[in-house]
């Protein structure tokens, strides 16, 4: 599919989306995992989640679904032999996570998943189940994966990129393992799986950067609203700096630190964020803000900033030629096996947009003051680079094509109809 995008004068009106796709997983797996009916309100509309969903249902959960409203019935701990392999579609969250569960079951799973996840690094996820007892046999690191389940031990373990899903997926197999299970955080990341464990009843211990949970706990059924996604809002807030005086409102969304760094750092850039309403609901801080376009400055993002704003990067470089100073994103090396090579997505479709653009192997300099034209955009089956060059497209001179546009579904799929319901 191809979507045509024109310019806008101005970004005005109120946005809520679909449930954030991270905390979605967390709550499908786990309300899989539970004893008894688990019940979610607006739950991610995303593939993805969809695919996380489809695996717990493999193993013997059941799912109702009505749209975003989801009711999983847990299977109370004890999963069952999937009969066919685990389609993880395009989800790295669900390989990730999944095979830390799957690898303490007392079954074989094969997981597999689309060309893209096919290609991308799961070496971080095998080393540490294999630490803790597990068989696995993968395609050179890369799916599919065939996971015997075996008891496991706890173990403490550093992971060597500063990932939440290689956090999640050693935390869920220390849930199903002998005695404690730690992981030493690199850095910092999305505490999801932490909260998501103390809302089904479980407990995960955090001091310094040691995350610890206990072997042999017994999860029960949560009724809970998913927030909003702060990612996919993310593309509204970058339409929103585009425009000096465009106001836009985001209601419900998630607003939990580990997540909303992407706000101070677009507040740095220029952008006027304040929050109307904010409340936490099972650990997750949820609310009300509104963001209001001013002077795009841009700024410089590097080290940790940069990791815990790794889904929302290729949106602010898309946008980073009509800041005022430029953007340099630096220690970014992560981007290179997302969904796609974000790095060079982002700067083949910047310079076909006209933008002048340096690229380095961890990140990339974009420079201020560039006026770019419509292009041909190349998505490269990634929705979150054909969302941010949707966006892009808004200050653009003329009309722009973003090809295979369907990529969106993977996390939005309502995307380009919000995106009309706000653009003047
Ligand atoms: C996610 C963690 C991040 C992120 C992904 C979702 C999660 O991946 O990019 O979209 O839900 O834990 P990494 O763990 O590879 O950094």
């Amino acid at each position: 599919m191809e979507v045509k995008v024109g310019a806008a004068k101005q970004i005005r009106g109120s946005v809520r989306t679909a449930g954030d796709k991270s905390v979605s997983h967390r709550y499908a797996m786990l309300a899989g995992l539970a004893e008894g009916t688990s019940e979610f309100e607006n739950f991610s509309s995303s593939a993805d989640c969809a695919s996380t969903l489809a695996c717990m249902e493999a193993m013997g959960a059941r799912v109702r679904r009505n749209g975003n409203r989801v009711e999983v019935d847990g299977v109370g701990g004890e999963l069952s032999a999937p009969a066919r392999d685990l389609d993880c579609g395009n989800s790295g969250s669900t390989m990730r996570m999944l095979s830390g569960v799957v690898a303490a079951q007392p079954f074989t799973s094969v997981m597999i998943g689309d060309a893209s996840l096919s290609s991308r690094p799961m070496r971080r996820v095998i080393e540490p189940l294999q630490q803790m007892g597990a068989r696995i046999e993968s395609n050179d690191g890369c799916a599919p994966l065939t996971i015997y389940g075996a008891k496991l031990k706890g173990i403490d373990y550093q992971p060597s990129v500063a990932s939440a899903q290689v956090k999640s997926c050693v935390l869920l197999a220390g849930l199903f393992a002998e005695g404690e299970t730690t992981v030493i955080e690199p850095v910092r990341t999305r505490d999801h799986t932490e909260l998501a464990l103390k809302a089904f009843g479980g407990e995960t211990t955090r001091v310094g950067e040691r995350v610890s949970v206990r072997g042999g706990q017994k999860l029960r059924a949560l009724k809970a609203y998913v927030p909003g996604d702060l990612s996919s809002v993310t593309f509204f807030l970058c339409a929103a700096a585009l425009f000096p005086g465009s106001s836009l409102v985001v209601d419900s969304v998630l607003l939990n630190p580990t997540r909303s760094v992407v706000l101070d750092v677009l507040a740095g850039m220029g952008v006027k964020i304040s929050f109307l309403k904010m409340e936490e609901q099972h650990g997750e801080l949820i609310g009300t803000m509104q963001a209001e376009g001013g002077i795009f400055e841009g700024g410089v993002i590097y080290g940790a900033q940069s990791a815990a704003l790794i889904d929302e990067l290729p949106a602010i470089a898309a946008i980073a030629p009509y800041s005022t100073k430029g953007v340099e994103i630096r220690g970014a090396t992560e981007l290179r096996v997302k969904e796609s090579d974000r790095i060079h997505a982002v700067v083949r479709n910047l310079r076909a947009m006209g933008a002048v653009v340096e690229e380095f192997p961890d990140g990339m300099r974009i420079p201020g003051g560039q006026n770019l034209h419509g292009a041909e955009i190349e998505s490269f089956h990634d929705h979150r680079i054909a969302m941010a060059f949707a966006v892009a497209a808004l200050r653009a001179e003329g009309e722009t094509t973003i090809k295979n546009a369907e990529s969106v579904a993977v996390s939005f799929p309502e995307f380009f109809e919000a995106l009309a319901r706000v653009v003047e």
